[in-house]
């Protein structure tokens, strides 16, 4: 059974690729050239946004299922590059689900807390999106596009990633974290949002059990520990043996210059502990794991 990646050089297809190597024959697309993956993995390199060659990868693979986490995921990034952010979240999510609607190939779509106003917190996969800024937009409307596209297709919103990259660069806020408290730097996170964070580790262990799954529908990948960013850093400098003192606490909303960010977008991930064998874990466990994660030869 083949499986189609998009965005490897990304932090969470890293570990989906990691995952899914074991039972899957494991494709991947990235805009920039791959390097250093292990030689079973097979990468390609296009910029999706060509439909016509992405139509062409696609009949040369023939994937039995499609995980799609290519975007660009920066919030403030799609705020003022909005026309290239709906071609990228958006136009491509269109042709890759057309491409898989054609061939009967399970998609599955990387989605976001975001999608939410954080007003409620705690939400489920029945409650209605509503977002506060340009990269929510682009999502919820991908989001209608891979569900419109097939029953089988899965949206899976995740929340905050956390950890440090299981194969690629991978943009994690930990090894940043890290590398700054280890020089005595002062790092800063927002106290006002609260969130639901989930370990890479676990997180591309749950995508890859999705691919091969008979679900389709939205499902929230989150973990079990609900806290503010400024909380969550602190926990983890404690845990690491890192001076929490070093942490500032901000209000990412009072920031110029940046999109507004919804305040509470913690999920419940209740679903995704009854429906997966992947454990869905609180964040002292998710950051042992990664924390502790070793690449299987
Ligand atoms: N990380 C999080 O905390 C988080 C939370 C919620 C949801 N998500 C969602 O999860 C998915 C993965 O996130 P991530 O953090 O792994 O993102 P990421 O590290 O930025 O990875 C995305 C990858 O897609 C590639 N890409 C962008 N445009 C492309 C194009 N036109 N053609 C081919 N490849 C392209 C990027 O390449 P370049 O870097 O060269 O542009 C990058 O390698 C995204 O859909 C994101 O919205 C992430």
């Amino acid at each position: 059974m083949k499986l189609l990646v998009t965005g490897i050089n990304g932090f969470v297809a890293g570990s989906i690729l990691a995952h899914a190597r074991k039972n899957w024959e494991v494709h991947g697309v990235d805009i920039t050239e791959t390097a250093g993956l292990p030689s079973d993995i097979r990468a390609h390199q296009l910029d999706l946004t060509d439909p016509v060659k992405l139509a062409e990868l696609f009949d040369q693979i023939k994937p039995d299922a499609v995980i799609h986490t290519a975007a660009i995921a920066n919030i403030d990034v799609c705020e003022n590059n909005q026309d290239l952010a709906w071609k990228v979240n958006v136009e491509i999510t269109k042709s890759l689900a057309e491409l898989c609607q054609k061939n009967d190939t399970k998609m599955i779509v990387c989605s976001t807390d975001t999608v939410f106003d954080g007003i409620k917190g705690d939400y489920l996969e029945t409650d209605a999106s509503n977002g506060v800024n340009y990269y929510a937009k682009t999502k919820i409307e991908a989001e209608k596009i891979v569900l419109g596209a097939s029953s089988k297709n899965i949206v899976a919103r995740l929340s905050l990633v956390m950890g440090l990259p299981v194969l690629g660069k991978g943009n994690s806020f930990l090894a940043d974290m890290i590398e700054k408290l280890k020089k005595g730097e002062t790092v800063k996170f927002p106290a006002n949002e609260i969130r639901t964070p989930v370990d890479v580790v676990t997180l591309g262990s749950a995508l890859a059990e999705l691919a091969g799954s008979s679900y389709g529908g939205i499902i929230h990948l989150s973990g079990s520990t609900k806290i503010n960013r400024y909380q969550m850093a602190i926990l983890i400098a404690e845990q690491l043996g890192l001076n929490p003192e070093l942490i500032e606490g901000t209000d990412s909303n009072a920031l110029a210059g940046r999109a507004p960010r919804p305040n509470d977008a913690s999920m419940k991930n209740d679903l995704a502990v009854k429906l997966l064998k992947t454990p869905m874990r609180t964040l002292a466990e998710g950051l042992d794991l990664t924390l502790n994660y070793k690449l299987e030869e």
